[in-house]
């Protein structure tokens, strides 16, 4: 059975001090995790360790950074490696996010390798895709993310992609409060699926998590999460509010 995700997405936001204050309260707040459920929190670099503290002893819970560099080491001033996140037990690393392709122009050449080198240091990627609006308008969204698909994973083998963690998040989707239909969502989750099973079979297609992320929250993730093809979400702004994700979390399947 493919697990069931919550993933915070914190972005660039909050302090130390908010940051902690913000796990506490977390804590205190009524949430259940079944044996299939994970909730995973993107944060910045700075805290990783910080909010791995915070978290220690508690079962499917684990921390992810928000971005890796894509060589091992050396002189890239300001990077951070795989290797280094690796060696303060950061499990999953978010890849590819809009926001990183659009301002840092990642390209799919440089998200391939950065797969590549969290696999290498046992860190596991959760990997974005999502189309902008004019494609959505225009009706191409599915050639766009199954581009995306086939650019970034497909040199992947097939036990590593077994338990993979992929998002799907439309762009116009993403902190505008305008939420895909669940319908759209299953329609471009099972369009995901469809992609990775027709390459690497139906068994591996179906061990992989697809989370939705643009603008979930409390009052819309159970019906999203609902859907047949999609496995939790990524989740930006309500993962400020503790109440909202705990609530998230309380809507996985
Ligand atoms: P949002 O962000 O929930 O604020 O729309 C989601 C994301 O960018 O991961």
């Amino acid at each position: 059975m493919r697990k069931q995700i919550a993933a915070a997405n914190w972005k660039m936001n909050l302090t130390l001090q908010q940051a902690e204050a913000l796990m506490d309260e977390l804590n205190a707040t009524p949430h259940r995790l079944s044996e299939n459920q994970e909730a995973v929190f993107g944060v910045p670099f700075p805290y990783l360790i910080n909010i791995k503290n915070k978290l220690a002893g508690k079962k499917n819970v684990f921390v992810a950074a928000q971005n890796c560099y894509s060589k091992k080491s050396g002189a890239y001033t300001g990077e951070v490696s795989a290797e280094m996140l690796q060696s303060i037990g950061t499990d999953y690393v978010i890849l590819g996010h809009s926001e990183r392709r659009e301002y840092f122009n990642e390209s799919h050449a440089m998200l391939a390798e950065k797969i590549n080198i969290c696999f290498e240091y046992g860190l596991k990627p959760i990997f974005c895709c999502g189309e902008p609006l004019d494609i959505r308008e225009t009706g191409k969204e599915n050639g766009y993310v199954e581009t995306q698909l086939k650019e970034c994973l497909f040199h992947l083998s097939a036990a590593q992609l077994t338990g993979f963690v992929i998002a799907y998040e439309p762009i116009w989707a993403i902190g505008t409060g305008k939420t895909a239909s669940s319908e759209q969502a299953q329609q471009m989750h099972a369009h995901i699926r469809a992609v990775m099973a027709k390459k690497y079979g139906a068994e591996v297609a179906g061990s992989i998590s697809i989370l939705y992320g643009g603008s979930v929250k409390a009052g819309n993730a159970k019906e999203i999460f609902g859907q047949a093809d999609v496995d939790g979400g990524l989740v930006g702004g309500a993962s400020l509010v503790a109440a909202e994700f705990a609530a998230i979390i309380n809507s996985l399947k």
